[in-house]
């Protein structure tokens, strides 16, 4: 087995416990170690909601809230539109980006921890959502067709996984022309060396797998995605942020 085998295990034992707990209503785990980390409480979770859309969402979804960001208030989604989430654990942004594209519209989650899967799918359901699809598999080879998918969000999964680069050419894959990036993610400052990331936080608490700007930009661009940008919300750790991360596949 690879160091990327055994990371790629760690996580997904950390986050099947964090899926676990919520489950079984005791919170995500985060004490335990179990998931992303910041130094304030607020950092990470259902806080950085709208209160009109934790309205939207079943208790138990709400709680299981793992992100560091809300990638479906930047994305402007529309009606009709087929959104793909990587790394959609209890299902908050597939049920909210569900609501956003309507009857006509299709949400996918894309997790590969089966119980986070289990998780997804009892919120979906118990928030009344029809149009939400949640798929096993890896963000480094995701399971859709070429050009199917109109944006794609996630939030707070990149910096967990171990080939980045296969996951931003698998978002530039799955984009139609035209289509969007929103992701929320924790994001380095240029200054700080993988080795100084790491000694802020851990791997699977969403710290030390962190990009750093200039390497996020240069990923997107080098997958042949436009107008990248990488902006800074609220710091998570000294020289760490939490941040939004668009970009847009050329249109044809
Ligand atoms: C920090 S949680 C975030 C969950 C969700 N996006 C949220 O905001 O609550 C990370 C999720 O990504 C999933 N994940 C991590 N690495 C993955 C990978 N390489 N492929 C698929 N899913 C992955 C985990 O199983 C977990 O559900």
């Amino acid at each position: 087995m690879t160091t990327h085998d055994s990371l790629r295990d760690e996580v997904r034992r950390k986050y099947a416990e964090a899926a676990v707990a919520v489950a079984e209503g005791s919170g995500c785990g985060c004490g335990s170690g179990s998931c992303c980390e910041g130094e304030a409480s607020g950092d990470f979770g259902t806080s950085l909601y709208t209160l009109e859309q934790r309205g939207e969402l079943p208790d138990a979804a709400a709680l299981a809230s793992l992100g560091c960001g809300n990638p479906t208030a930047v994305s402007e989604l529309r009606e009709g539109e087929t959104v793909l989430d990587l790394g959609s654990g209890g299902g908050i942004d597939v049920i909210l980006s569900a609501k956003r594209v309507g009857p006509t519209g299709l949400a996918y989650g894309l997790d590969m921890t089966d119980e986070m899967l289990a998780l997804a799918r009892k919120n979906s359901a118990d928030a009344g959502v029809r149009n939400a699809v949640f798929l096993k598999g890896l963000i480094e080879q995701i399971p859709l067709p070429a050009d199917s998918v109109d944006v794609v969000i996630s939030n707070c999964v990149v910096n967990l996984s171990t080939d980045k680069d296969a996951v931003v050419r698998e978002i530039a894959r799955v984009l139609k022309p035209g289509g969007r990036v929103g992701i929320s993610d924790v994001v380095a400052e240029d200054r700080l060396s993988p080795e100084e990331r790491a000694e802020r936080g851990s791997y699977v608490g969403c710290i030390a797998g962190a990009l750093s700007q200039s390497e996020y930009e240069d990923g997107l661009r080098a997958a042949g995605l436009e107008d990248a940008s990488v902006t800074f919300t609220h710091a998570v750790a000294d020289g760490m942020h939490s941040a939004i991360v668009q970009a847009r596949k050329p249109a044809r």
